[in-house]
């Protein structure tokens, strides 16, 4: 079968964006500036996103585009071993789970998309909602018409399905950014929220806050997982691969600080005394419990009508995102499957489609409709559902541990000169460049060291 390829640079850079940016720049990002010290944070993490995040991501979609591959493939096609064999599929295993708790966290945002649409603000605001909706049946209504949409752009193929999907939803949520930010902007008591958002507070630093963001940064670029890898295998020759991944960085970190102007204001505006670093520990509790009451309280300022329209336009932004998240990190498995099996798309779709349903479906059921998924397993003194091991295993543990050894598997088995030659297709300016030198000496030493602290630190 010949490999279908992103028709240009672009199209390649909007996949990847869409991929970058999810609930992690849109939620994950301003919950977790507001507890660690504002712009403290944020000049840490760009430097995080562009000093160590950026190599990788270089890494990954060259590797990808060279191998013309899969990351199973790609792995075992270079290191004709064993060892590289088994890497290789924990890098298609990793974003097949991960897959399955971003797909019941993008149901939720369906969920509450239908309901803002339906006017439904004051049961979402009630204190428990959040659980009542989650243990629900129609959340299984909601899933089906997820998994059918995520699968029905996947079954168009790269260029009429991600590609396009992404055309068409990267610049929209864009554009409701930015609508979002400025209709906030105008609010009451907005300026504190910027304010909070603005000042740095270097206080809140420390060895903690450190680690978490570098894996916010990592987790939120969408490395580690094989999606670089296999949306670059999709890449054309003549396309400058760095100048790509600039500009896929440069946009996801514009994305959470623009969601960071958008969510503080909008908490300041509900209470202006309050110190949002106590608000909520979590991106899910920010956007499941605390803003559908910001959204209510909007209600007294703009009527219902009004209320009700904000709150779905933000549901549908946050959906999008989450969409063209979900649908890279699927493709991964089903490249996969389609590469080592020679089978075609529509039966790669089908067998994955069938484990994925079943996983999602046990997963959604552990928090509290049945008993031994919600205490699946006990560690760490506590209780741990199927969805929050799937979490831990995967996201905390193999995420790091895949990221340290691709760094590894590119600079001491692949080679740096394989690396430059394929930095170099559409970028000649690349070779003997500092960026050349900085990848060749970051990759192979301080990045896969902080990777393997950070692994030991979460194991
Ligand atoms: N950038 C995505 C996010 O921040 O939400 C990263 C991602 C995570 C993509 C999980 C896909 C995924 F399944």
């Amino acid at each position: 079968m010949k490999r279908e390829l992103f028709s240009s640079k672009i199209g390649f850079i909007l996949a990847a964006a869409g991929s970058a940016v999810g609930i992690g720049n849109l939620v994950a990002f301003p919950v977790m500036a507001s507890q660690n010290g504002g712009a403290a944070f944020l000049i840490m993490y760009a430097f995080f996103v562009f000093f160590i995040c950026l190599p990788v991501m270089l890494a990954e979609m060259s590797l990808g585009r060279h191998t013309r591959q899969n990351p199973h493939g790609a792995y075992s096609k270079i290191g004709q071993s064993p060892l590289w064999n088994g890497v290789g599929w924990l890098a298609v295993i990793t974003p097949f789970m991960i897959g399955v708790f971003y797909l019941v966290i993008t149901v939720w945002i369906f969920g509450y998309l239908a309901k803002a649409v339906m006017g439904q603000l004051d049961t979402l605001a009630q204190d428990g909602a959040f659980g009542v909706f989650i243990n629900s049946n129609e959340l299984y209504v909601y899933m089906a018409v997820v998994i059918g949409l995520t699968f029905l752009i996947l079954q168009s193929g790269v260029k009429q399905g991600i590609e396009r999907a992404a055309t068409y939803l990267m610049p929209a949520l864009f554009v409701m950014l930015l609508l979002l930010v400025g209709y906030v902007l105008t609010l009451d008591n907005a300026m504190l929220g910027v304010q909070f958002f603005l000042i740095p507070d270097f206080s809140k630093i420390n060895v903690q806050v450190l680690t978490d963001s570098l894996a916010q940064a990592f987790f939120s670029l969408s490395l580690a997982m094989g999606i670089l890898i296999t949306y670059g295998s999709y890449i054309q020759k003549n396309n400058d691969i760095v100048g790509a991944g600039k500009m896929v960085a440069g946009l996801s970190l514009l994305v959470a600080c623009c969601a960071g102007l958008l969510i503080l204001p909008a908490v300041f505006w509900s209470d202006p005394s309050i110190d949002p670093s106590q608000l909520t520990d979590s991106s899910i509790g920010m956007i499941f419990m605390v803003l559908p009451k910001i959204f209510l309280a909007l209600q007294q300022d703009i009527g219902f009508f009004g209320a009700s329209f904000v709150a779905s336009f933000f549901f549908l932004l946050v959906f999008f995102a989450a969409m063209t998240s979900l649908i890279s990190i699927i493709e991964v498995p089903v490249a996969s499957l389609m590469d080592t099996k020679g089978i075609s798309r529509r039966r790669s779709l089908i067998t994955l489609g069938v484990v994925m349903i079943a996983l999602s479906v046990l997963s959604a059921l552990s928090f509290g409709r049945v008993e031994w998924l919600t205490s699946f397993l006990s560690y760490g003194g506590a209780d741990k559902s199927f969805f929050d091991v799937i979490m831990d295993v995967f996201y905390y543990s193999i995420l790091p541990l895949n990221g340290l050894l691709l760094c590894l598997f590119v600079i001491y088995r692949w080679k740096k000169v394989s690396l430059h030659a394929e930095m170099r297709e559409g970028n000649p300016g690349f070779e003997g460049s500092l960026m050349q030198k900085y990848i060749d000496v970051s990759l192979g030493t301080f990045i896969p060291a902080i990777l393997a602290v950070i692994f030991v630190l979460n194991v």
